[in-house]
């Protein structure tokens, strides 16, 4: 078993100085790991564990005493972001950390071994390839990255299981604290107390460490299709971060399964959840994904997914670190996962879950209190109950006699009409403004002063819109002051509501709880207090009382809309240099606005008069505008309290092509630089003048990716980069690719073998010409799958080490076309290096010192090889 050597020996609790140990081995004797068993993808550990753990045990055993759930957490928590970022493939991530969660696993093993629970821990290095639609389209393969997998059970054994997965590994250059260490932490304290608990479980947990989730997705793909134990599992819970610290939230569920849902009902101590994020996510808005994906594709098996999501500013850089992480966080995570864990393990539904499968819950929390949830079904009967109690309360105004329902039916059109129009050219006036913003060069001056987005696209699209209904108050109805076009407004906004209401149920989404509620509470509030108004009209007495009513949807809704702002804000720092944040944040503002403001519409016809509060909304515009104009608000802040970092890329790259004869056709080496948000290098060149636009690329188009070492396939995101020449890169281990054979098959096609071996991470790029097309290959399932722009990106990884990798496809030639001149592919093949040695180069040291403080550069080493056939 090839982990036990480097990983479960040492006699050290001091996890640096195992670090540098582990390093000098793995210098010495970089093939040893490997050697000792190649053919083995998964390892039992077990046997081997119990003989070195006692060292380990007694070595650590006073540290263990007369500590807390969540200070024991924060310790494993800073030991795990201690060895710095954790690629895979670096011994910070395949054997330091691996080798702390061991020993540490081991400690609880041994503690609780007199208990009533067995634990067995396997380490697997799963071999395996897989394609998704994510990111456009998507093919990965891995091999021998790792995966931790523990199970505990009952002392008999048990033939359910329930799945809770985090994972340690991290991108390159960020320690990884809360994406996703935290959680790592918090399920080692979990397992402990399930495993010290004096009442037997029902079921077994596996508790699944994943070391290559940044690798998108990789060793839950591993565990799910490959371990012995996967065809157990009924369920999972997996534990993700968006974010940096705060409340976990639930973002997903299902598919199906209500009894996940309710079993987060009643366990869970601090309730964070909507099925509107659900259904927002699940929409594919928001750029990412994560091993939910993977289990509920690739495993059939129904989750909850879980995140933190506050914060996401920071998200993927240098500064998530774990004293940003508020141990009040890792409380409220432990506690919610051990109760809903505990819940599910004793639970008979995990049994015989497929009874249980149907249908989907409408739920959401209130205030963090209590969770609200429900069948679909009985949600649909709800809505649509909802809906018809507004279309009888409007039908009898409709039927006044005489020509008085006739007439306020007329008026009910004409002022929906109005209040439509009204929001129409309230969005067009604030994106002329965002507009503006943009071409003043100005953009995401909000990111590190969120107010001011406020007070500049909430204070126009609020004016916009009270301007308006003052204009058609004083002009077309011309009267003030009048109650019966208050009344008259408010039936506009319930109606609109009403009618979204149905829709969404129409269209069979849960979230049409939200209009449900603010259809409800305002049209019980307003038959309540119908009295009071028809006598003194919008009194003190009515307005206390009415916004009373609206407290408890506003107060939800207005919960929804900081969510909203707290994901997408922080999104839009890298969302790439295509999509303009001006635009996505002045619609955001003016719709929340709009949303927010439509059962108070009707004050503005009750009101006297409006120039105060036009005036006050006018100056704060103004006041704004000149601010941003001015550039007084810089988009972003290196300050340690709340940094709000530029993210950059920049790759250090030697490229070279060849020709169809195999000859070098060109050669060059530079800094690629790419910025991950629209204001591109517009800040960074007054610090680093050669960054400038000079030095901009663009796409050939007769390249794979363009010709550069793209490492995601996201080239239809940031179209926009930067080439500065620089000096060849000579990482330690070069690329070493070859074609192995080149045959034509019987049914007509030309099937190409090849060979590579090189760094831990690789990109593999597959351009067809014209006249020629991919017909099958040796990844995923056989079908080649193809992105946005009809190229083909392979993701590689390797854990530790890895043997040479092999692969082919086959390409078929359409004879009745003319061929080429270029041939029939090109290959390209791009090198990552990520960790150690072989990802610095003087020149990236050089630059990257002169980076503002402002900035996160992300940097490393890459080649670039094209071959064409
Ligand atoms: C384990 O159980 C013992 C006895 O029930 C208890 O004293 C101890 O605090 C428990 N430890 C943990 C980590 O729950
Ligand atoms: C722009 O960049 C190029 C190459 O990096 C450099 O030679 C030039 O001096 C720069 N221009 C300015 C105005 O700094």
């Amino acid at each position: 078993c090839h982990c036990k050597k480097t990983i479960c020996q040492g006699r050290l609790c001091d996890f640096l100085a195992e670090k540098q140990r582990a390093t000098a081995e793995l210098t010495s004797e970089p093939n040893r790991t490997s050697a000792a068993n190649p053919t083995s993808s998964s390892c039992f550990c077990k046997e081997k564990m119990n003989s070195v753990s006692f060292s380990y045990h007694m070595g650590c055993l006073p540290l263990f005493t007369l500590v807390t759930l969540s200070s024991q957490c924060r310790r494993h928590l800073e030991q795990i972001t201690s060895v710095g970022p954790r690629p895979v493939g670096s011994p910070e991530n395949e054997v330091l950390t691996v080798g702390y969660l061991l020993e540490q696993i081991e400690n609880i093993r041994v503690e609780t071994a007199a208990g009533h629970h067995q634990l067995t821990v396997d380490v697997q290095r799963p071999t395996g390839t897989f394609s998704i639609d994510f990111l456009g389209g998507f093919t990965s393969f891995y091999d021998r990255v790792t995966n931790i997998a523990v199970r505990l059970e009952p002392k008999g054994g048990a033939q359910h299981l329930m799945l809770a997965n985090c994972h340690f590994d991290t991108v390159a250059n960020s320690p990884g604290a809360s994406d996703d260490a935290v959680s790592c932490a918090v399920m080692l304290e979990v397992l402990h107390s399930l495993a010290n608990q004096s009442t037997p479980l029902h079921h077994g947990v596996v508790f699944l460490f994943n070391g290559a989730e940044e690798n998108i997705l990789q060793a839950s793909h591993g565990f799910i299709t490959q371990h012995p134990w996967a065809e157990q599992v009924r369920a999972f819970i997996n534990l993700e971060a968006a974010g940096v610290g705060g409340k976990e939230v639930v973002f997903q569920t299902g598919p199906e399964n209500p009894w996940l849902v309710q079993a987060y009902v009643h366990a869970a101590k601090h309730p964070f959840a909507s099925v509107v994020g659900q259904e927002v996510f699940q929409s594919g808005i928001i750029p990412s994904d994560t091993d939910f994906r993977i289990y509920r594709d690739f495993g059939n098996i129904p989750g909850i997914d879980l995140a933190f999501i506050e914060n996401g500013f920071i998200y993927h850089t240098k500064y998530d670190t774990s004293d940003r992480i508020l141990t009040d966080s890792i409380q409220r995570a432990g506690d919610n996962i051990l109760a809903v864990l505990r819940y599910l393990v004793t639970s008979e539904k995990l049994a015989d879950s497929s009874e249980y499968r149907h249908g989907n819950m409408v739920f959401f929390d209130l205030l963090g209190v209590v969770v609200v949830a429900y069948p679909a079904r009985v949600g649909t009967i709800l809505n649509y109950m909802v809906a018809a109690a507004t279309f009888l309360y409007l039908a009898k105004k409709a039927s006044l006699p005489g020509n008085r329902g006739g007439r306020y039916l007329r008026d009910l059109a004409y002022a929906t009409g109005i209040a439509v129009l009204s929001w129409f050219v309230t969005l067009m006036l604030v994106l002329i403004v965002a507009l503006l913003v943009t071409l003043l060069g100005r953009s995401m001056f909000w990111y590190n002063h969120f107010y001011a987005s406020i007070c500049l696209y909430g204070s126009a699209a609020m004016g916009k819109i009270i301007l308006i209904h003052t204009l058609a108050k004083n002009l077309y109805y011309g009267v003030s002051g009048d109650f019966i076009l208050g009344d008259l407004y408010f039936d506009v906004s319930l109606l609109l509501w009403c009618c979204s209401l149905v829709w969404l149920t129409q269209q069979g989404l849960c979230s049409a709880y939200v209009p449900m509620l603010m259809v409800a509470f305002p049209l019980a509030t307003k038959l309540l207090l119908a009295k009071e108004f028809k006598h003194r009209g919008a009194s003190l007495k009515y307005s206390v009382l009415y916004l009373l009513g609206l407290a408890l949807p506003y107060v939800h809704f207005m919960f929804l809309i900081w969510v909203v702002f707290e994901i997408f804000t922080p999104i839009m720092g890298r969302s790439g240099t295509e999509i303009p944040p001006e635009v996505v944040m002045a619609s955001l503002v003016t719709l929340a606005t709009i949303f927010i403001s439509s059962f108070f519409l009707h004050f503005i016809y009750l009101a006297r008069s409006t120039k105060w509060i036009l005036t006050g909304l006018g100056s704060v515009f103004i006041l704004t505008f000149l601010f941003v104009s001015c550039g007084l608000l810089f988009p972003y802040s290196g300050s340690p309290e709340s940094p709000r970092p530029k993210r950059v890329f920049l790759q250090h790259t030697t490229r070279t092509f060849h020709d169809l004869q195999g000859q070098v056709e060109s050669h060059d080496s530079g800094l690629w630089i790419n910025s991950f948000d629209f204001t591109c290098i517009q800040h960074v060149t007054p610090h680093i003048p050669e960054i400038n636009d000079s030095i901009r690329t663009s796409c050939r188009e007769d390249r794979p990716f363009c010709g550069y070492p793209w490492f995601l396939p996201v080239k239809f995101l940031s179209k926009k980069n930067w080439y500065l020449p620089a000096p060849e890169v000579s990482p330690g281990a070069p690329v070493e690719f070859s074609l192995l054979s080149r045959e034509e098959t019987r049914w007509g096609t030309v099937k190409m073998t090849f060979s590579v071996k090189g760094p831990s991470h690789m990109s593999l790029y597959l351009m067809p010409h014209r006249g020629a097309s991919l017909s099958t290959w040796s990844f995923g399932d056989g079908t080649p799958q193809f992105d946005l722009s009809g190229e083909y990106f392979v993701f590689y990884s390797h854990g530790l080490d890895a043997p040479t990798w092999i692969f082919w496809f086959e390409i078929q030639v359409y004879r009745n076309t003319d061929v080429c001149p270029e041939g029939m592919i090109s290959v390209a093949i791009s090198s990552h290096y990520f960790f150690g040695e072989d990802s610095r180069t003087a020149q990236l040291e050089e630059i990257l010192h002169r980076f503002p403080t402002w900035a996160f550069p992300s940097s490393w080493v890459s080649t670039y090889d094209m071959y064409r056939y």
